[in-house]
């Protein structure tokens, strides 16, 4: 009998044919573009069409070593990335790993350069609505080791350097990002002063899915893990460039398609 599909990612049991692992980017665009980065890399014909497409939801199944793959977009923030990652556990995915970009808040940390969170700052919402605020959101540390391996061995020839730390996870890509150029200009008190904060508490890096993401995979008991690639340096200069954007994606999709291999590898596929 064919399973339910799930109502938002419009994917069942019998769609995603046994996949475990799902690489998660923000972007519905770049669904497509890392199933044939990975058709690309393994071999594989590239992926004609996506397996669902519904509102920010857009899924790729690659294949990684023989391995079923989805590449599921999140869309931006906690709320949309919530119910991808419920949907998709539903469906029995086990190990998710968000694929996205960043803005650096520390001096050293360049364009094209990867950040692997080892936890995140909970300055969403999403999150507090699945375990209490005390509770941390942090990285699998199979899914981090992966990830810090991929990059080690990659960063060389990429002509990058990685960081792994505490990234700072926000609702809001201007006010809570502490951005001038918003609208209202206007920074609330409370976030007023606190990219300076977060700076001086090591914190690395401002984006908008890994707290959601990392608090939920904990709390059910699966694997998380989140690479970004750095598209804009919030110490030298508040714009992002379409050329530190490409940079920033190619490089954080490479690491976090190494991963995978490596996982599954490590899984004993
Ligand atoms: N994503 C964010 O959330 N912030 C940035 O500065 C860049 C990407």
């Amino acid at each position: 009998m064919p399973t339910r599909d799930m109502y938002h990612l419009d994917l069942n049991r019998e769609k995603i044919r046994g996949a475990r692992i799902v690489l998660l980017p923000g972007d519905p665009a770049r669904s497509p573009l890392i199933a044939g980065k990975i058709a690309e890399q393994y071999g594989m014909p590239r992926p004609q069409r996506p397996l669902a497409y519904n509102r920010e939801f857009c899924t790729y199944l690659a294949t990684v070593k023989g391995m079923p793959v989805l590449v599921t977009s999140t869309g931006i923030g906690g709320p949309s990335t919530a119910i991808a990652v419920d949907e998709l556990a539903q469906l029995g995915v086990q190990t998710f790993i968000r694929v996205g970009t960043t803005g650096a808040i520390q001096d050293g940390i360049a364009i094209g350069d990867i950040v692997l969170t080892s936890g995140s700052v909970r300055l969403d919402g999403a999150s507090t609505q699945y375990a209490p605020i005390e509770y941390p959101a942090v990285a699998h540390h199979e899914v981090l080791a992966a990830l810090i391996e991929a990059a080690k061995s990659l960063t060389p020839a990429l002509g990058c350097r990685y960081h792994v730390g505490i990234t700072c996870s926000t609702d809001t890509f201007y006010q809570a990002q502490e951005r001038t150029d918003s609208f209202a200009r206007y920074i609330p008190r409370r976030f007023q002063g606190m990219t300076e904060e977060w700076r001086r508490l090591r914190v690395l890096n401002y984006e908008m899915e890994s707290a959601t993401l990392l608090t939920m995979c904990n709390a059910f008991g699966l694997r998380g893990g989140c690479v970004t690639g750095v598209i804009g340096s919030r110490t030298a200069d508040e714009q992002i460039t379409p050329e530190a954007l490409k940079l920033g994606q190619d490089h954080a999709i490479a690491v976090a398609v190494k991963a995978v291999e490596l996982l599954i590898r490590a899984d004993g596929g």
